[in-house]
């Protein structure tokens, strides 16, 4: 086998990003598209020449035409349809956030292992060279002793029927996009926090809309967290050690002209990091062909996956009992 025959588990709107990344890939082709109805499938396969389609997710998985599966579901299914293709022989890379709970975060890393496929968390952002390069930065000592992490990710949410409202469906803005966030934080200070605080302003639907959190480390570290569905679109991450401070204004969607990586030492001048240029899914796409093609280990690992559930599973429960969470 020398090209990953994908199929795409459902029509949903972030597949619009994935596509070309697989057609840009080399090594991978969209050959299949499943919907829960026939109709949709095969309007969706047209527009984008995609060349099988189905009208249940089950009979694509069972069809022997794909080897990988992106799983683009909402929230509250990527844990059942992830090992339900893995039960079938198929690779999956799995959407964020990858699971609701650790104990569901467990049953899919069991099934990898239990049926040898290859499973990894659809994190687009963390394998783009800025945030190669922000990593570097921060764990080669530049910047100091690490103190404080600053990050925020926030949009307006317009449509009162979205997924991301439904509290049934892992909504929430915190599961949604304050999962950066806190992703940023972990790999910036090397793992998870040992304890979380944190505030929700809950909207009429249930679920946060707007959410903060404080997460501590090991050596009086901290990272502030925060995301929204009410202000317009706005994201931003910041890395503040003894020796200066390092800014990204796009780390993690945009990345188009605009986007800045910024040295500001404790004295002298702000230095521009230059950024090389590449497609913002590329990375993860192109990752797993490695994994699955070649049997390289996936870059983003199912340990730091667990983590980012983890964590969030806590900023949750500090939340909701105003209490403060440990998590080690
Ligand atoms: N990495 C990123 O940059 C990024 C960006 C956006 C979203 N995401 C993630 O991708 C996932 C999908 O988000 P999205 O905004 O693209 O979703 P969406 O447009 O609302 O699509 C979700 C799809 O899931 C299927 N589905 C199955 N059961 C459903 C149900 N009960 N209600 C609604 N839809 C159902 C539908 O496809 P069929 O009708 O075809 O079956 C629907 O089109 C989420 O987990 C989100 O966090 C990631």
């Amino acid at each position: 086998m020398n090209t990953v025959r994908w199929g795409l588990l459902s029509t949903a709107n972030i597949n619009r990003r994935i596509i070309p990344a697989i057609a840009d890939s080399q090594r991978g082709k969209v050959v299949a598209i499943a919907s829960r109805d026939d109709e949709t499938a095969q309007a969706y396969a047209t527009k984008w020449e995609i060349r099988h389609a189905f009208g249940s997710y089950e009979s694509m998985l069972t069809s022997d035409l794909i080897d990988a599966v992106y799983i683009s579901l909402p929230n509250h299914l990527h844990a059942e349809w992830s090992i339900m293709a893995m039960s079938k022989g198929l690779h999956v890379l799995c959407e964020k956030p990858f699971a609701l709970s650790v104990d569901e975060v467990d049953q899919m890393i069991a099934a990898s292992q239990r049926y040898d496929c290859v499973l990894a968390e659809a994190f687009m952002y963390r394998h783009h060279p800025q945030m190669v390069i922000a990593g570097e930065w921060a764990h080669s000592g530049w910047l100091g002793d690490i103190h404080v992490v600053r990050s925020v990710f926030n949009f307006t949410l317009q449509s009162h029927h979205n997924i991301r409202l439904n509290p049934e469906y892992g909504g929430g803005s915190l599961w949604d996009v304050g999962i950066y966030p806190v992703s940023f934080a972990q790999f910036i200070m090397g793992g998870p926090p040992r304890w979380v605080s944190s505030f929700q302003w809950t909207g009429e639907t249930g679920v946060d809309e707007t959410f903060a959190g404080i997460l501590h480390y090991a050596g009086d570290r901290i990272a502030q967290i925060s995301s929204s569905f009410r202000t317009p679109f706005y994201t931003t991450a910041e890395v503040i050690g003894t020796q200066g401070r390092l800014t990204l204004n796009q780390p993690f969607v945009a990345l188009d002209e605009e986007h800045k990586m910024i040295f500001h030492p404790s004295d002298g001048e702000p230095l521009e990091i230059p950024v090389p240029e590449k497609e913002l899914y590329l990375g993860e796409v192109e990752d797993m062909h490695a994994a699955i093609l070649d049997g390289v280990p996936n870059y983003l690992t199912l340990d730091e996956t667990r983590d980012h559930i983890r964590t969030v599973a806590a900023l949750y429960q500090a939340a909701q009992t105003n209490k403060v969470v440990q998590l080690d």
